[in-house]
């Protein structure tokens, strides 16, 4: 199977085999399967976290789960949604039923189930914030559990299902469903910068839910590439975070450097700030880019192969590392 039209950055590579998961039952199947079930796993969702540089060996089990539902409760909506649903969907969905609390994360690519993987977020919320369960297979045994958030270990783009070593579960387990808990009463998170920018233009002080979803969408807009025009993974770093004593050395030699202080006294960096002040915007290795609006997304311009973008990443590294002495780390799976 081509897998090019399943990763979002568009990267050429082929799966032996790809099975469609379109309910919790198939993975007991492939699990029980003579064959499937010794080899190794690969869960795929949107496609839009992963840099393919190479065929994939392993059994590729792509999430089609579908199913939409909301169950209000006195202190709380939980949203129910199977691991294929299209993020974005999940968002808008809520909104339809009346439902406040998701709105922030509008228009992130990818499918729920990968949404706790890396704990999603965007404009002050993160996925943690609004998780009550998720239901996992386990892919030796085909047993289901419901992990309630709490046992999820999550970081910044991380959690359990990330980490690899004793208590990780990546590679031995699939989400194939998740509950987002959107509490009562809603509290709008309007604590980002660029939401402020939207409320001082339109002189708007108490935006709805639905005001500060479109804004969400416009701001993406302007400042992300649509996936289905110019293929992408999104932020293609994270944002490093660094002592109080290494900012002060940082700003002391750039006084522009972005930077968030962070609750336990550390600081967390723009990494677009970073790649920009290098003068990365709009450079290429082949098809691979950096995105002229935000030097944080690296592009296919075309015909770009993951070889193209691991290439143009390390070279990014290595000059962010030399003028900064910061160690960017990739956001995306590479394969
Ligand atoms: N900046 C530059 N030049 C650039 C890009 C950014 O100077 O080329 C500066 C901006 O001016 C801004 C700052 O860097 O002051 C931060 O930029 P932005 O608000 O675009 O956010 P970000 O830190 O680059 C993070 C997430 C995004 C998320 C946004 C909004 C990470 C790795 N990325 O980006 O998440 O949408 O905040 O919350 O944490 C993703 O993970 O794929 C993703 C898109």
């Amino acid at each position: 199977v081509n897998l090019k039209p399943y990763n979002t950055f568009g990267l050429p590579a082929v799966a032996r085999r790809l099975v469609r998961i379109r309910e919790e039952l198939d993975v007991r199947r492939v699990v029980d399967h003579p064959e499937l079930g010794r080899a190794s796993k690969f869960v795929l969702g949107g496609g839009s976290n992963l840099v393919l540089t190479r065929d994939v060996d392993a059994v590729v089990l792509k999430m089609e789960i579908p199913g939409l539902q909301v169950e209000e409760r006195d202190d709380a909506w939980i949203i129910e949604a199977g691991a294929g649903v299209s993020w974005h969907e999940a968002v808008a969905f809520s909104l339809d039923q009346g439902v406040p609390g998701l709105e922030n994360l509008a228009l992130i690519p990818g499918t729920v189930g990968a949404a706790p993987v890396q704990n999603i977020g965007a404009y002050g919320i993160e996925v943690k914030d609004r998780l009550e369960n998720v239901d996992v297979v386990d892919l030796t045994t085909g047993r289901r559990v419901t992990l309630p958030a709490s046992v999820c270990n999550f970081g910044y783009r991380d959690s359990v299902f990330k980490q690899t070593g004793f208590g990780g579960l990546a590679g031995k387990s699939v989400i194939t469903k998740v509950r987002l808990r959107c509490p009562k009463p809603w509290v709008p998170q309007l604590g980002y910068l660029d939401l402020e920018r939207k409320m001082a233009e339109t002189g708007i002080t108490a935006p709805s839910a639905r005001q500060i979803f479109d804004w969400v969408c416009e701001i993406r807009r302007a400042k992300l590439p649509d996936p289905a025009r110019i293929g992408n993974a999104g932020s293609f770093f994270k944002n490093p975070v660094v002592s109080a004593e290494q900012c002060r050395d940082i700003i002391a030699r750039d006084p522009h450097i972005v930077h968030y202080p962070m609750p336990d006294g550390s600081f967390k960096l723009a990494a677009g700030w970073l790649i920009d002040a290098c003068g990365w915007k709009g450079k290429s290795v082949g098809g691979a880019a950096v995105y002229d609006r935000q030097a944080l997304v690296l592009v296919n311009r075309g015909e770009a192969r993951g070889a193209e973008v691991v290439t143009l990443a390390r070279a990014i590294q290595e000059s962010v590392y030399g003028r900064f002495g910061i160690r960017l780390e990739p956001e995306p799976v590479v394969i």
